[in-house]
Parts: C-alpha cells; sequence; structure tokens
C-alpha cells in the first residue's frame, strides 16, 4: 500500500467489510500469547504495549517488499490487535518429523536473510519499542530492528519452504548476528543432546548449523563469533526469562515451572564445551 495513504497504527481501526467471515478458530497455543484466534482471513490477538510498534514495523517491511510478514489492519470493536493470517503450516511446541527437511532450513536461512535487508533502514519514530527489562540485545551503530523469535512456530511453511514469520512480539533492535544465531538455536537446533525434541535424536547440529550458516550467508568473522555470541546469548536468554516469569507470569511463569531455565544453563554449557568443533564445522 502507498504510505501517503495509511492511517497511523494508533488511529487504525478495523472494520469487517459485510458479510465478511465471522467464524473463530483457535490457533495453536503458542508460548505465551493467550487468546489468539482466526476470523476469517484475519488474525486476532490482544493488544500488547508492543503492538504499535510493531504495527509501525510491519508497514515498513510491507513497503519494503518483503512479502511474509502479517500487516496490522488496525483493532477491532474489542480491542484486540487484527492482523492479516498468513496461509501456510506452523510447526507445533515440539517441532514434528517434516520441520527436520534440510530444504526447509535453507529457505528459513533465506528468509531471515532477507527480512534483515528489508529491515535496514527502519527508525522506529511515533512507537518505539518498549525498553527491554533486563540487560538489552547486543546492538551496533547499524541499528537493526529484528524478529528475535524466530522459532518453529513462529515460521509459516508452504510447499516445504519457509513463506512466512509471525509473532513479532519481542521485535527490537539487536543485531544480525544476534537474531540470525537466536534462529539458528531454535532450528538447528543448538541445545544439550539430553533436551532433544523427541524424534530429532539422531540430527547432527554441526551439519544442520552449516546449513543455516551457508543459506544466511554468515561471513568468515560471523562463523568465528557464534560459540561465544551464543554463549552469551543464552547468559542473557536466562536473566530474562527469570526476569519475564517473575514480573510477567502467564506463559512466561509456566514456561519457568517447566524448566527452561535450566534447559538454557545446559544450551551454554554445550556450546563451552562445544566451542572448536561448531567453529571448524562452520569454517572448514
Ligand atoms: N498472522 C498469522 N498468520 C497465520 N498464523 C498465525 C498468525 N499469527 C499467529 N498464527 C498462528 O497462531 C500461533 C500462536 O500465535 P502467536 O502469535 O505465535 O502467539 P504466541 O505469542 O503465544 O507464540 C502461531 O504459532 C501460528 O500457528
Ligand atoms: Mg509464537
Amino acid at each position: 500500500m502507498n504510505p501517503a495513504h495509511r492511517v497511523p497504527v494508533a488511529s487504525r481501526v478495523y472494520t469487517p467489510a459485510p458479510g465478511e467471515a465471522s467464524d473463530v478458530e483457535h490457533m495453536p497455543a503458542g508460548d505465551v500469547t493467550d487468546g489468539v484466534v482466526r476470523v476469517g482471513g484475519t488474525i486476532r490477538r490482544p493488544h500488547q504495549p508492543q503492538s504499535l510498534a510493531v504495527g509501525e514495523y510491519l508497514d515498513w517491511l510491507d513497503d519494503a517488499g518483503f512479502a511474509g510478514s502479517p500487516r496490522f489492519l488496525g483493532r477491532d470493536a474489542q480491542g484486540r490487535d487484527v492482523l492479516t493470517f498468513v496461509p501456510g503450516q506452523c510447526s507445533g511446541a515440539f517441532p514434528e518429523a517434516w520441520v527436520q527437511s534440510g530444504d526447509l532450513l535453507v529457505s528459513v536461512g533465506r528468509l531471515v536473510r532477507r527480512l534483515h535487508t528489508a529491515s535496514a533502514g527502519f527508525v522506529p519514530e511515533a512507537h518505539p519499542f518498549p525498553p527491554r527489562p533486563v540487560q538489552p540485545n547486543p546492538t551496533d551503530a547499524a541499528g537493526l530492528i529484528c524478529h528475535l523469535d524466530i522459532t518453529p512456530q513462529n515460521v509459516v511453511v508452504r510447499d516445504g519452504l519457509a513463506a512466512g514469520l509471525v509473532d513479532f512480539d519481542l521485535a527490537g533492535p539487536a543485531t544480525a548476528l544476534h537474531d540470525s544465531l537466536n534462529t539458528a538455536m531454535h532450528w538447528v537446533p543448538l541445545r544439550d543432546p539430553a533436551d532433544a525434541w523427541p524424534g530429532w535424536e539422531d540430527q547432527d547440529p554441526f551439519h544442520r548449523l552449516r546449513i543455516f550458516a551457508d543459506a544466511y550467508g554468515w561471513t568468515e568473522d560471523e562463523r568465528r563469533r557464534v560459540p561465544g555470541a551464543g554463549i552469551e546469548a543464552a547468559a542473557l536468554s536466562y536473566e530474562r526469562m527469570r526476569h519475564n516469569a517473575a514480573a510477567l507470569g502467564g506463559g512466561w511463569a509456566r514456561m519457568w515451572q517447566d524448566g527452561v531455565g535450566g534447559l538454557i544453563n545446559r544450551r551454554r554449557a554445550w556450546l563451552e564445551a562445544n566451542a572448536g568443533p561448531l567453529v571448524a564445522a562452520l569454517t572448514r
């Protein structure tokens, strides 16, 4: 859409067209947001403190020609955020066997690269992203806004390939390496083998990380920084989860009670123990 014709996100109101489908379909529960539903061609989500910042970011991505993110259509009569439904399939909480596809992993790396290219130049103005409650993500002079939660549950897959991204709730300033490594952490995945998802025990994390690295296009320097950046990210993630569990409760508290803190610490230890082999797999 031509940006000049856009209503500012803060005053954007969604009015259904006459005769528009109104049947409500409950979406598979993610970890955090209660009450995500599909109504016709739209998704309705509870309004969040970051919703307007996200709405402006989604406008920017749309203008930049990034195909695959929802558009923010405004708020409905109940005050919920209304976003376009991105057609396709998302993984469940324990990624199914089809999520192991190497072609899918390649397409995720390429999608994240396209997201970062499209995001370059976006500067939140009217609605800055709310400050992070704990130690902020690493940022650099590029001031890149990133998704920061590109899990299998938040990637929309069509014909076996990553076609879209949803759930921009954690979006904010970071570095491209932080966001892409976070994506690899979820998709390879990078975790202690003792914590492998059911059916994923035989996957080779070194091989899968290399596939992701080549698809996203990490430089030689970034490849060498992966273990250190991953260890740093694990420490940050532990503090953030602990803080959010105590301060926000809900899904954050559930994840904490389910032992996510231990999982993150085991990931960190695994990265420390495998730093050399990881760099070797990325650079040979
Ligand atoms: N715009 C969208 N288009 C298609 N599916 C969506 C969209 N937004 C959410 N979903 C689906 O609903 C699920 C839960 O929504 P999400 O926004 O990820 O909530 P949570 O914060 O709980 O993870 C997603 O994993 C996805 O399957
Ligand atoms: Mg989600």
